[in-house]
């Protein structure tokens, strides 16, 4: 309701810090003018401005973003000239008073996630084996999540067999701001991987103290904001990273991915079923590869049937609560194809049968109060 032009500079000068107001920073996602990222607004008699922007750190690879943000904000204040926007850079003592202001003052940095009261859902996705297509349902829960408004982050924890950066379409690398590493952000979706840490395709090649460190880093020191939803993508099996990420995150859940066939199946529950030891919760099973759709309509099973309904079934008598199967992925060669672009398919093609099935997880997910469902109940009455 900007039907008056400010008459004096000084009217265009409020007006101009007030559009800065609604300049969001492309990683740390607020408003600059909270994050102390305003140096100075001028204005001359013509209307003319100029805006001094500190940036966080000197390479800042969103620089070119931030300029082009401010200067389309200021140039829609009605009754300004030309605008002009100029970058500096934040002093050591600026960047401490922004990490204070974003992260308060704790000495050592605390699992967000891990704190009573955390609102963020975490859901860690686990399977027995590798190629059952954990990552692709990670990626794709995320994106779907993501495009219903929720903020979500996607860690990907399967250091050994990193995938996820290369499924969501990202080569950035994080922005380390004093302590903090800002995520880089993919189809609205914070991400952090190993595979931004290292330099081309070189093979991580650490053991469990080592994996549980870069895992506690990644939920530590990475400022994630407040996050709706954060997925894990476990590595394959019941390895030292499902046991860290019970340590540092008891609260996660587990969503279990399995393939139809019995003997994927079996490794997908015995998965599952460490959460007996750790008494987290089971969310549910995600079938994927279940059927191949023919020009028929029929559907055939390449990898056979029922073996999401059995993991479900016997996780569900295992651990004495329901475990539901969450829904059943058809295979789709296009699925494939999407990874390799690096956009998920629910993007892509979100009227296919297999994006259809894929949001409905996502929103199941995401509109799901916590109760009872999926925890162990009293197996182990030495620990409560
Ligand atoms: N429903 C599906 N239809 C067709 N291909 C799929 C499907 N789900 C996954 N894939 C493909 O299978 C391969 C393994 O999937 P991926 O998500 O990397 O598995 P994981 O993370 O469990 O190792 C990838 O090439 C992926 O594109
Ligand atoms: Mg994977």
């Amino acid at each position: 309701m900007m039907s008056r032009t400010p008459d004096s500079a000084e009217g265009l000068s409020s007006a101009v810090r007030a559009a800065l107001a609604k300049v969001i920073d492309p990683e740390l996602r607020r408003p600059i003018t909270e994050l102390g990222m305003v140096k100075s607004v001028d204005v001359d008699a013509s209307g003319n401005v100029n805006v001094e922007i500190y940036l966080t750190i000197a390479g800042c690879p969103k620089k070119s973003e931030i300029t082009e943000r401010v200067a389309n904000a200021v140039a829609d204040v009605p009754g300004t000239g030309a605008v002009q926007v100029g970058l500096d850079v934040m002093s050591d003592e600026q960047r401490t008073e922004l990490r204070k202001k974003l992260r308060g003052d704790a000495r050592e940095p605390v699992i967000p996630f891990a704190q009573p009261g955390s609102l963020t859902r975490v859901y860690a996705v686990a399977s027995g084996k590798g190629g059952v297509g954990k990552s692709t349902v990670t990626v794709n829960l995320a994106a779907a999540m993501a495009a219903r408004g929720l903020s979500v982050g996607v860690l990907d924890a399967d250091i050994h067999g990193h995938s996820i950066p290369r499924m969501m379409g990202t080569t950035d690398r994080p922005t380390q701001v004093e302590s903090m590493i800002l995520p880089p952000i993919a189809h609205d979706v914070k991400v952090i991987s190993i595979a931004q840490f290292t330099q081309g395709n070189t093979p991580v090649i650490w053991r469990g103290p080592m994996l549980h460190r870069a895992l506690q880093q990644f939920l530590a020191d990475v400022y994630w904001g407040d996050l709706d939803v954060l997925l894990l993508d476990l590595p394959p099996g019941t390895g030292d990273v499902a046991i860290s990420v019970a340590q540092l995150i008891p609260n996660a859940e587990i969503l279990v991915v399995t393939t139809p066939q019995l003997a994927a199946a079996e490794v997908a529950e015995r998965a599952g079923s460490i959460t007996l030891q750790t008494r987290q919760r089971v969310v549910g099973v995600v079938e994927n590869m279940s059927w191949l759709a023919l020009p028929d309509g029929s559907k055939l099973p390449v990898f056979g049937e029922g073996g999401g309904r059995q993991v479900a079934e016997r996780l569900s008598r295992a651990i004495g609560a329901e475990v539901p199967l969450l829904g059943q992925v058809p295979l789709d060669p296009a699925l494939v194809a999407a990874g390799d672009a690096g956009t998920p398919i629910v993007l892509s093609a979100p009227d296919s049968p297999v994006s259809k099935e894929l949001v409905g997880i996502a929103d199941g997910l995401s509109s799901r109060r916590r109760g009872l469902a999926g925890m162990p109940l009293g197996l182990d009455p030495t620990r409560r």
